[in-house]
């Protein structure tokens, strides 16, 4: 055969395996089985071969990223791996410090010490040493469970096996960030995007003598699980890491005062560029343990940290068009397709106008060029249109009156605390009417904080539902795996693979279910708080008695918007139809009850007036600690009503007509065996 034609041949394979890779590492979304991959793999090998100097850089039996296993063992963190809130200006921290000094009841002179940490943009990783031996290493997975990549991550120099001091914890989670230097990316700079996806396909090799190939870094941060760590802070912490043979980010300050946080942060913005790991911002965490316990967390972050992200790149582009998508809650986004630019490392074609208002304040229309701003990992976004450069002919924006997805009249809502018209507009049809809505319902379904299925990503749900397999959530559960099987990139292996995840799913929590389901202003917080009130399914489930929705009002955090956006929702045929199948396919394990043996078990209580000293948050974390519960209201169900200073009278005199014992700061926390 002549010669160029099987040089075109081999090289248009090898683009196509790079190209599988890219989809693979980048967008976690395989383009083809795994078999398909093997094959092509092997086609290449073969040629290679047969004509020896055909060798690409790219070839691969060079290669190192070559697709990793999917198939991780799975195992669960023992204390979760949390993430983030973010902040990005100096109003976020000091709003930051307020609410610490709230819950603290601290007044805001109150000096708080930070330990300031770089944020490396990397892979986590949660290491467990056992008698100062290291016996497994987990990814961060989805907080609560991770893969065991114990063997990859062994072969990271930075990573100890042994550590024989000896103050070191009998057993320890320690945790940190899996990196590769900027100045070793650039030799991988054709396979990945970042360095990022290159530090994440090299520690999900099938084989550990892969991983090996790209140059991994490890810098420890925090700690998990632990038993015998006789330490007070994070900073003494963070150099005991070191002591024990760990490495730190040599850039870890301890601060203290919002103002200087802000100087460090522009200090370490300007470093930024000259440093050899990507940093994408800084993390705050408070110094003392102890407070930090205090604080505890909210949902899946920590009360007591934050992410100050680094100011954003701008760019600017011509806006081809502008797209309407709808959301899961039928909120109407307007995105700009704008021409692709390249903003700090990574490629924007699209950039959210946020809603209809924002677009006519803006005066934004198709044609225009645009300032384009993106922040970390935040979606990029409009700044302002240059008007000058508009064209003569541009015409101004109509927003749809009617749902692009299924006509359906498009509304405004009236907010009744904020008493404002809403600014998002929404389509006004139910659920799963509209099309556009229910994909997006079986996305959230399947996410990673809902029944988060492997393998079934965001891609797959629109792929299924163009090919008319899945509608509603309960069609994930009885899929025609058959006719899967013969669909363009799926094979044996990879319809096992998706059963599998999927059989997997079937037992759930309460929480993730209620959280999965989508009800407007539920998120996570809220399906905690609703899961602990019903505690089994069934009783969710009957929901349908205006006594169970003025009930839920009792819930400390529920209020009317959230009780109204569930009662719309059981109000709803299609969803009620949902539940019921779901149910039959599902099982769902009640709520853990917050053990019953604490100091003010089946005790209800209410707080009213200023505490001492103490937050009402704190105070609810507190009985809740204790197995009590805290509600919202004066009630029957009351049992006692806490009072503080300037107490609201007329709940007072409500609990004392009710006959419920009123009592004092004092006298509270002397149920609880402390005097302060
Ligand atoms: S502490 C409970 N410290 O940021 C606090 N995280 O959004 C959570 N990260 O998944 C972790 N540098 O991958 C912590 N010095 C640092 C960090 C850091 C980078 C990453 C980490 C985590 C994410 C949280």
């Amino acid at each position: 055969m002549d010669k160029k034609i099987i040089k075109k041949e081999y090289d248009s394979k090898v683009k196509l395996l790079i190209k599988y890779d890219k989809f693979y590492y980048e967008n976690s979304d395989p383009k083809v089985s795994d078999k398909e991959y093997d094959d092509l793999k092997k086609e290449i090998l073969k040629l290679e071969k047969k004509y020896p100097d055909l060798k690409s850089d790219y070839s691969p039996s060079k290669k190192v990223g070559h697709k990793p296993s999917k198939n991780f063992k799975k195992d669960f963190h023992r204390v979760p791996m949390l993430s983030l809130a973010n902040a990005f200006t100096e109003n976020d921290l000091i709003n930051f410090e307020k609410k610490i000094n709230n819950y603290l009841s601290k007044s805001d002179s109150y000096k708080i010490f930070y330990s300031a940490e770089p944020k490396i943009d990397g892979i986590s990783a949660s290491l467990t040493y056992k008698n100062g031996k290291l016996e497994k290493g987990l990814s961060r997975g989805d907080g609560k469970e991770g893969e065991d990549i114990t063997n990859n991550l062994k072969t990271i120099s930075d990573i100890p096996h042994n550590i024989n001091s000896k103050d070191f914890p009998e057993e320890i989670d320690i945790r940190g960030e899996v990196f590769i230097k900027n100045s070793e990316f650039k030799n991988l700079k054709e396979k990945f995007a970042n360095p990022r996806n290159a530090a994440s396909g090299s520690l999900r090799q099938k084989n550990p003598e892969d991983t090996k190939k790209i140059p991994l870094n490890f810098i420890a941060y925090t700690y998990g699980f632990e038993k015998g760590l006789n330490i007070k802070n994070q900073s003494d912490f963070l150099e005991k890491l070191n002591e024990w043979g760990f490495k730190t980010n040599s850039l870890n300050k301890l601060i203290s005062g919002v103002k200087n946080l802000i100087l460090n942060y522009n200090e370490i913005e300007k470093q930024r560029a000259n440093l050899d790991f990507d940093i994408d911002g800084i993390v705050y965490k408070i110094n003392d343990f102890d407070i930090q316990k205090r604080l505890g967390n909210i949902a899946n972050a920590p009360r007591w940290a934050i992410a100050h992200k680094f100011s954003s790149s701008k760019g600017i582009s011509e806006i081809l068009d502008i797209d309407i998508q709808v959301g899961r809650t039928g909120a109407l986004t307007p995105v700009a397709k704008i021409k692709p630019i390249n903003i700090g490392g990574v490629i924007v074609s699209n950039a959210t106008l946020h809603n209809e208002d924002e677009i006519n304040r803006k005066d934004i229309r198709i044609g225009d060029t645009a300032v384009i701003e993106r922040a970390g990992d935040v979606i990029p976004h409009i700044l302002s249109v240059d008007k000058q450069k508009r064209p003569k002919n541009s015409k101004k924006f109509i927003f749809p009156k009617n749902c692009p997805s299924c006509g359906s009249e498009t509304i405004k809502e009236f907010n009744k605390v904020t008493k404002k018209v809403d600014a998002v507009r929404r389509c006004s049809s139910e659920g799963y009417y509209c099309d556009k809505i229910s994909i997006e319902k079986l996305k959230h379904f399947v996410s990673k904080e809902a029944f988060n299925i492997d393998g079934f990503g965001k891609k797959i749900v629109e792929n299924f539902w163009k090919l008319k397999l899945i509608k509603y959530p309960q069609d994930i559960f009885n899929l025609d795996f058959s006719k899967i099987e013969n669909l363009e990139g799926w094979g044996k292996l990879s319809v096992q693979n998706l059963k599998y995840s999927i059989d997997q799913k079937k037992n759930i929590s309460l929480e993730r279910f209620i959280y999965s389901l989508g009800i407007r202003h539920i998120g996570l917080e809220n399906a905690k708080l609703l899961s602990k009130h019903f505690v089994s399914f069934s009783k969710f489930k009957n929901l349908s008695k205006q006594i169970d929705y003025e009930d839920m009002l009792n819930i400390d955090g529920i209020g009317e918007t959230q009780v109204s956006s569930i009662k719309s929702f059981f109000s709803n045929k299609a969803n009620k139809n949902v539940i019921n199948k779901l149910e039959n396919v599902l099982l769902i394990k009640d709520a853990v009850q917050n053990s019953d043996d604490g100091l003010l078990n089946n005790k209800t209580f209410l707080v009213t007036g200023k505490l001492n000293g103490i937050s009402r948050a704190e105070v609810k974390s507190l009985i809740e600690e204790n197995s009590g519960k805290t509600i919202s209201s004066v009630s029957k169900k009351l049992n006692f009503l806490i009072i503080g200073e300037k107490p609201t009278k007329k709940k007072v005199d409500y609990a004392k007509q009710l006959k419920i014992k009123v009592i004092d700061q004092a006298e509270f926390l002397k149920m609880l065996n402390k005097s302060t």
